[in-house]
């Protein structure tokens, strides 16, 4: 019987059947005690339209644009690492989905596979995300490498000073290095359509990372020298030195105060994310939703805001866009879809999302995704 799946949660909870609960966790959990990653779902609830009617709906316009570039919808995949876990095609099915669907992915430094392969894979509106390590020169040739392979934007995550305490990886043994007990067998082998899967493909990597400093490629010894190069001493005048390297859009991501959206705007930056990275990072920071607001007002005159943290519906797309964001990314959303049904899951997600968000547009009185009304939410 194939599935019915009306709404992302439906593939949340297929793809919870699916994945070992160490894989699982690891794409749903937070940080400590989840605070702030129920708040990026709670706090878009409270927040109510104010629709309009009579105002000839007949052809919405979903498409609008981003950087520079004409997209569908206004939406991204946001990056994520490790996506071979979920499925061994990993961010290659995010890549492909995401180009038929007419909107841009951002792919991670901690992918599973490399950017040249994706770009292969999927060329079009692939943007790349950045860690800025201690080890410069690897961060430069990373960057060279998104330039030379035909990326269109940088992105720079600038929330990763330390990795956040997700309390669910650690039960699971899902560490750097991992834990394997018996608890751990038991979940992969009560997975086997997952672990049937992933067999041909238990040689996971890092695949930005395989040429740094000639070591061991499995990903585990990746991991845990990536972990080792994360700089908590990264300062603006990284993103300055950065805006030197990339002559293309270079966003940053991880905004959540509008000063700081004022001075990345200062140090160069094109266009802000605002984010708290799904609540995987600092537990008690603001939804981005009760966040964005303030950011609008300080920058949304001067720069195009992304949204990103806790959109699972069309209409959390249309709130941010009422209150000032030029679109939104979805991570988890995403990765349901990838777990659930591979690609087809994927497209799957985000042909719900544009339908919802066609049917808020409508519902609403708008008209044009690129000319949202303000008044669209009661204030
Ligand atoms: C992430 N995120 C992330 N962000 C980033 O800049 N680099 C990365 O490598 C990762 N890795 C990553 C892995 C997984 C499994 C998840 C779920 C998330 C954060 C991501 O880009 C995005 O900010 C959040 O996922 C957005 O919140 P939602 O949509 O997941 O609620």
């Amino acid at each position: 019987m194939t599935a019915v799946y009306a709404s992302v949660d439906d593939l949340r909870r297929a793809a919870r059947d699916y994945l070992p609960r160490m894989v699982f966790d690891f794409v749903d959990g937070g940080a400590e005690r989840e605070i702030t990653l129920r708040a990026n779902l709670a706090d878009f609830e409270p927040l109510r339209f104010s629709p309009r009617v009579l105002t000839d709906v007949s052809a919405v316009d979903l498409g609008t644009t981003l950087l520079g570039e004409p997209i569908a919808l206004p939406l991204a995949i946001a990056p994520m690492g490790l996506c071979g876990l979920v499925r061994p095609q990993g961010e290659l099915a995010l890549a492909r989905a995401a180009k038929a669907a007419g909107i841009p992915m951002v792919l991670s430094t901690a992918a599973s596979h490399a950017l040249e392969s994706v770009m292969d894979a999927a060329p079009g509106n692939l943007w790349f995300q950045l860690y800025i390590f201690r080890d410069r020169e690897f961060a430069r040739s990373l960057v060279q490498r998104a330039r030379a392979a035909g990326y269109r934007a940088l992105v720079v995550t600038v929330d990763l000073t330390r990795g956040g305490k997700r309390e669910k990886d650690i039960h699971n043994g899902f560490t750097v290095p991992p834990r394997f007990t018996r608890r751990t067998a038991m979940d992969l082998l009560r997975h086997p359509a997952w672990l049937a899967r992933m067999a041909p493909h238990r040689k996971q990597t890092l695949g930005n990372l395989v040429d740094w400093g000639g070591r061991d490629k499995n990903v585990v010894a990746l991991s845990t020298f990536m972990n080792t190069q994360i700089d908590p001493g990264i300062s603006w005048a990284d993103l300055e030195w950065l805006r030197g390297e990339w002559d293309l859009p270079l966003v940053v991501k991880g905004i959540l105060h509008p000063d700081d959206a004022r001075q990345a705007l200062a140090a160069g930056a094109d266009a802000i994310i605002v984010s708290n990275h799904g609540g995987r990072q600092l537990d008690g920071a603001p939804s981005t939703i009760s966040a964005l607001p303030r950011i609008a007002d300080a920058v949304g005159n001067a720069t195009e805001i992304i949204l990103d943290s806790g959109v699972r519906r069309g209409a959390d797309i249309l709130k941010a866009l009422a209150l000032g964001a030029r679109a939104c990314m979805i991570g988890k959303a995403a990765l349901y879809g990838l777990g659930a049904d591979g690609e087809a899951g994927v497209a799957r997600v985000l042909t719900i999302l544009r339908q919802e968000f066609d049917v808020a547009m409508a519902l609403s009185g708008n008209q044009r995704a690129a000319a949202v009304r303000p008044d669209t939410l009661l204030s």
